[in-house]
């Protein structure tokens, strides 16, 4: 096994690690948690290696490492020396309206359809959102489980904005839209999909008003 394949190994141990010492006061959140939890007790095995990620979001995992090493996690000392050779990606269509998205937002899924490890029943993986970015509203049917690793930002669901700090949970259910924006920090963060559809990736509902807009006679 490559050292990186290593690197990220030890990154799913220490995550699972933090699954199995949550203790949220939140009923769907324990409940969310334990579901990862069992989808993840036999691991897909390795399809293709961890290498260097040469997406532009990379451009960001410093902000993003130094918002993570301003909080507690215990699993931040594992995302350092896998952070580089995660998948990172941004899997949504380009937006005239919005052509930086894909530059300041990337997610590296580590578990699912298209991941090195690819499982068609669970996604496990990292969000990355540089400073003062607003990640639009969207929505997709997987329930969604995440965990702040890093930065405070402004989550919004169902219409309702919160600032959720480091070490905190947030529970997407199915098809729920929701929102984050930066302010000064990066944000990193711990994603799950779980749920009926794990395929079926997101889509903008800001477009998808614009679009609907365009129709009207
Ligand atoms: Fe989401």
């Amino acid at each position: 096994m490559t050292a990186h394949n290593k690197d990220v190994f030890s990154l799913i141990d220490r995550i699972i690690a933090h699954y199995r010492n949550t203790v949220s006061g939140d009923e769907e959140i324990r409940k969310e948690t334990a579901r990862v939890l069992s989808l993840l007790e036999h691991l897909p095995s390795l399809s293709e290696d961890f290498n260097e990620s040469r997406h532009p979001v990379v451009a960001h995992v410093d902000e993003a490492l130094t918002s993570a090493e301003h909080a507690y996690s215990d699993f931040t000392a594992a995302i350092r020396p896998a952070i580089r050779y995660l998948p990172w990606k941004y899997n949504y269509a380009p937006r005239k309206d919005k052509p930086s998205l894909g530059s300041t937002i990337g997610f590296a899924e580590i578990i699912g359809p298209e991941a090195p490890l690819r499982s068609d029943k669970v996604c496990l993986g990292l969000t990355l959102i540089a400073p003062d970015t607003l990640y639009p509203l969207h929505h997709h049917p997987a329930v969604e489980l995440y965990y702040v690793i890093g930065g405070n930002a402004v989550w919004t669901k169902k219409g309702i904005a919160r600032l959720v700090p480091p070490g905190e949970y947030v529970l997407h259910e199915s098809n729920v839209i929701h929102s984050m924006e930066t302010g000064s920090e990066a944000l990193l963060a711990l994603y799950a999909w779980t749920g009926d559809d794990v395929i079926t990736i997101s889509v903008y509902d800001d477009i998808a008003a614009e679009e609907k807009e365009k129709e009207k006679p």
